[in-house]
């Protein structure tokens, strides 16, 4: 039998209207291309094993989760477009995001504005969750980082230690902050400070200055991009001390455009696939499985955390009614996370232990870890 058109039309449309009550949407803003697409690429593939899980397992109130992820191309301008098209067009109930903190800086307070909850897997900056009561990351802060570092380089006996900071990377000059103050603190000095931009190719001028100050190490707060490059100028110029980093190191293509040229140098992230924890282990082991046995880093961890934060607060709110899931996450206490145990405090940061990271061989190698 024929059916009238008008009457296939109602159908369909019916149809939809009933699927996506079944459905929880979340919007997702990466770096899936450009210059920092490794950051974005991983928290996604972290982000989308959560969801996977979640959803193969029922998912939450009964209804699966929609994961609706935008590429913002590691480009400025195009979060704050993303993060309004996911609220206003696909009416998503949160948003997770993003990984640089100059990027979630600028979705946040769009997502503040409309009282949209967003969790931030991965930016360390400070000033990100300053930006209002609807925004919250599941990693620990600059300041800490930094701290952690400067203390490292002292314990080492490195106590004249040279600055270079991405000017154009809210991260990069917090991050720098945060060392310098922890190193004059300790007793340190900074003999020289210098400056690049993100996208900057040529840094001998900077490191031909550096290497005339004599420093013990160089501190370089910035992104794996720009660091494996500083690497290699800064060997072949002859400076040998060794470099120093935090979280911003962490990427596929640190090493294989670095080669060997920072060996014997150190920087600070959140998580080691190494860790012999169970928790850690089932994760490598569910991650390498789905993605053709690649070994998941920081931000596919903190993806994959930042996702089943939000899907429990989801559930003990019992609605995704946007208060109530905002008052849900700040609750969040003793989350047993694939990067260590979450609890947001009261300016919804993570406190939670650093990793530092030695370079050799063509790997990394664990050193410690530092507790807050
Ligand atoms: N913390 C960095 C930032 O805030 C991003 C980052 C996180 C990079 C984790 C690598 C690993 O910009």
């Amino acid at each position: 039998m024929k059916r009238p058109l008008i009457f296939s039309l109602a159908l369909t449309l019916l149809a939809s209207a009933v699927l996506a009550q079944d459905e929880i949407k979340i919007g997702e803003f990466a770096s899936l291309t450009g210059g920092s697409a490794s950051f974005g690429q991983s928290s996604h593939k972290g982000t989308q094993l959560a969801f996977d899980e979640i959803n193969a397992a029922g998912g939450v109130l009964g209804k699966k989760l929609k994961l609706i992820t935008e590429d913002d191309q590691s480009q400025a301008g195009q979060p704050a477009t993303i993060v309004r098209k996911l609220i206003a067009q696909d009416k998503v109930v949160a948003v997770l995001g993003e990984v640089a903190s100059s990027r979630s800086l600028e979705a946040a307070p769009i997502c503040q504005q409309s009282k949209i909850p967003m969790i931030s897997p991965a930016s360390t900056n400070q000033k990100v969750t300053e930006i209002g009561d609807y925004i919250f990351r599941v990693c620990f802060i600059d300041p800490f980082q930094g701290s952690v570092m400067a203390k490292f380089a002292q314990s080492k006996g490195w106590k004249k230690v040279a600055v270079l900071t991405d000017v154009k990377s809210d991260y990069s000059i917090g991050l720098a902050q945060a060392f310098k103050e922890a190193l004059l603190k300790g007793g340190g000095t900074v003999v020289k400070e210098s400056s690049y931009s993100t996208g900057d190719k040529d840094f001998k001028a900077q490191l031909t200055s550096i290497k005339a100050a004599k420093p013990e190490a160089i501190f370089l707060p910035g992104y794996y991009g720009e660091v494996s490059l500083i690497g290699k100028q800064a060997r072949l110029l002859g400076i040998k001390v060794p470099l120093l980093g935090g979280d911003g190191w962490v990427g596929d293509s640190l090493l294989k455009v670095a080669g060997n040229s920072l060996d014997g140098s150190f920087f600070s992230c959140h998580f080691s696939a190494d860790d012999k924890s169970e928790a850690v282990q089932g994760f490598v082991k569910k991650y390498k499985a789905k993605y053709n046995n690649e070994t998941p880093d920081d931000m596919a961890a903190l993806g994959y955390d930042s996702v089943m934060i939000l899907a429990a607060a989801i559930k003990k709110a019992g609605t995704t009614e946007s208060e109530k899931l905002r008052d849900a996450i700040a609750a969040t206490k003793a989350h047993a996370g694939i990067t260590g145990s979450i609890t947001l405090d009261e300016k919804r940061n993570a406190t939670k232990p650093a990793v530092i990271l030695g370079i050799g061989g063509g790997g990394f190698q664990f050193v410690q870890t530092v507790a807050p």
